[in-house]
Parts: structure tokens; sequence; C-alpha cells
């Protein structure tokens, strides 16, 4: 199983990445930095590729190159400086990287990361029963 997660080098990629080592996967990390000042407890047990999500040859070559069989997606700007700057990486990075997800015949499975706040509107309902509905309404529950 090879995985590649964008965004690895972030607060929540470093978590999975430390998550995904525990369990002895070895993690291709897609990241536009190679600022590895998170994974220090992490070296030498993943990839570091150096791009951008909005490259979407770059990614595809990377999917190719590794034989990845499971994507997950965490590059994001949480705090964009701009509307426009955010609606770019956030939006259209993200599609970059489902397009590139559609690209190899084994994927078997994509992960990506939303917000709490996706549940806030369902606070009243239990946590199963929010999963059921998000899930109802489209495929990232937002
Ligand atoms: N931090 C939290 O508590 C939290 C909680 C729930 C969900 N999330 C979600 O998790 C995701 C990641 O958040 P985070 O807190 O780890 O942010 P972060 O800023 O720490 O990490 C984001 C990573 O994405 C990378 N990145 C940004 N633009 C990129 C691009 N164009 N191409 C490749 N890499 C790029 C950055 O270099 C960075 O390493 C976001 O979608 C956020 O909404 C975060």
């Amino acid at each position: 199983m090879t995985i590649l997660l964008t965004g690895g080098t972030g607060f929540m990629g470093a978590w999975i990445v430390r998550t995904l080592v525990e369990k002895t996967y070895k993690p291709i990390i897609y990241d536009l930095r190679s600022d590895l000042s998170l994974l220090e407890d992490a070296k030498g047990k993943f990839e570091l590729v150096q791009g951008d999500t909005l490259d979407l040859a770059t990614l595809i070559q990377t999917i190719k190159r590794f034989k990845i069989t499971r994507i997950i997606h965490a590059a994001a700007l949480t705090s964009p400086p701009n509307p426009l700057t955010g609606v770019k990486i956030n939006v259209e990075g993200s599609i970059s990287v489902f397009e590139a997800a559609r690209l190899p015949e084994s994927l078997l499975c994509f992960g990506y990361l939303s917000g709490q706040e996706v549940f806030r509107i369902f606070a009243e309902i239990s946590p199963k029963e929010r999963c059921q509905r998000l899930c109802s309404r489209n495929y990232i529950g937002s």
C-alpha cells in the first residue's frame, strides 16, 4: 500500500505522517514546503516530493512514479491572505488533486480533511447520524 499525503509537512499532515509511520507505512508527502521541522521524529520514514497541488502534471507524475494506491488530501491554506488566493489553493488545488486521483486504476481510497464546522450544523444529533446525513449531501459533506 503506497500512500500519497498532500500537505504532509503541515500541522495535520505531520500528525497523519506519524500515525502512518507508527503503522509501518512510508508515506509520500506532496507539499509546497520543504520545512520538516514538525517531522523531526519521523525523518527517514517518509519521502518528500516538493510540489504544488495546482500542478496537475507533477501530481500525476508523482502518483505514477510511486504507484500510489491511497491518497490523503491535507494541503490547504487555512489563513489565506485574501479570498481569491483561498479559492485558488483550497478549491482549484483540491480539484486538481481530485482529478489526479481519478488516474490510477489501482487507487483504492481517497481521504479528504474537512473541518469540524461541517458538524456544528448537526450538533443536536449523534455522530453516526451526522455522518450519514453529511455523506448523503455530497462527497465531502460540506
Ligand atoms: N489544524 C486543525 O486543527 C484542523 C482541524 C480540522 C481540519 N483541518 C483541516 O486540515 C487541513 C490542513 O490544515 P493544517 O492545520 O494542517 O494547515 P497547515 O497550514 O499546517 O498545513 C497545510 C499544508 O499544506 C501545504 N500547502 C498549502 N498550499 C499548498 C499547495 N498549493 N500545494 C501543496 N501543498 C500546499 C502547506 O505548505 C502546509 O504544509 C485544512 O483543510 C484544514 O481545514 C485542520
